[in-house]
């Protein structure tokens, strides 16, 4: 397919639309976005707080910004969302996401179905339209989803927020599959440990931990090349051998 994200190849009027556009990684992509010209709609539980972000984007690199109001966990009100946006955008991001405390997470069924809404039926049923849409337009397009590698393999510390994750993975895998013929690409970016509000003061690795930016560029490349799914390769071999280590062995294991 034809590079959506590419100046050189005339795309550079094509309006992104952010979900989740006040996460750090978001932030990050939509800045690279805004410098190749491209016009932002940046969805939000709270657009007033995306504001500045906007103003920022708009005055560095003169692209028009919209912001819109967003909450992954209303299912009902997506295409009414999608609905209200100014122009079909041609290029979705889902950057929305919820860790909370494990332990409360697997004992409150609200918190449970608020987790699995917010990382993977919300996301997945707006990205879902979202490609029909763009389908139904002629293309070309791409909707990314950011999941994440904890849902390679469901563990004792975030097995709530990794369930939803693994749901999200297949859902996207499935829908690329779907639209393999074009004229939208589907891409499932899985991300491992990366410095930003939702690890805040957590204990990670500094040699297994990334930023926003380096993550966001590395996402804007495999845009670039039409990669249907992206792993950081240092992630891609600690989650191949996490996944593949034997039940008897993996339960004996804390990380
Ligand atoms: N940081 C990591 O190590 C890591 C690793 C793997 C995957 N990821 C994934 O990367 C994505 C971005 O996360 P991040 O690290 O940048 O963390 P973040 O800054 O905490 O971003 C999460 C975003 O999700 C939004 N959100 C939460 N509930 C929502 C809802 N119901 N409707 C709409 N938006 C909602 C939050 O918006 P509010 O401002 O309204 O709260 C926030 O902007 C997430 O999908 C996350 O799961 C992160």
């Amino acid at each position: 397919m034809s590079r959506v994200s590419d100046p050189a190849g005339g795309n550079a009027g094509a309006p992104v639309l952010v979900l989740g556009a006040g996460s750090d990684i978001a932030r990050a992509i939509a800045q690279l976005l805004a410098a190749r010209g491209h016009p932002l709609q940046l969805a939000a539980r709270n657009p007033a707080a995306l504001d500045r972000d906007a103003a920022d984007y708009a005055t560095r690199h003169g692209v028009a910004v919209t912001t819109h109001a967003y909450d992954a966990t209303d299912l009902a009100r997506i295409e009414a969302f999608l609905d209200g946006l100014p122009a079909l955008p041609r290029i979705v991001i889902s950057a929305v996401g919820l860790m909370g405390d494990q332990e409360a997470n697997a004992a409150d069924p609200a918190r449970a179905a608020e987790v699995i809404a917010t990382n993977f039926t919300g996301p997945a049923l707006t990205l879902e339209a979202a490609a029909r849409r763009i389908a139904a337009a002629g293309g070309p397009g791409a909707v990314i989803g950011i999941s994440s590698v904890a849902g390679d393999r469901g563990r004792a510390k975030n097995y709530v927020y990794g369930a939803a994750k693994a749901g999200f993975t297949a859902w996207l895998s499935g829908l690329r599959q779907k639209h393999a013929r074009g004229p939208v690409l589907v891409m499932t970016v899985k991300p491992g440990f990366v410095a930003t509000a939702m690890t805040e003061g957590m204990d990670l690795p500094a040699a297994l931990t990334t930023t926003p930016e380096a993550l966001a560029a590395r996402i804007v490349a495999a845009l670039d090349r039409g990669r249907p799914v992206h792993v950081d390769p240092l992630w891609r071999i600690v989650m191949g051998v996490i996944a593949h280590l034997p039940e008897r062995i993996f339960m004996r294991t804390r990380f």
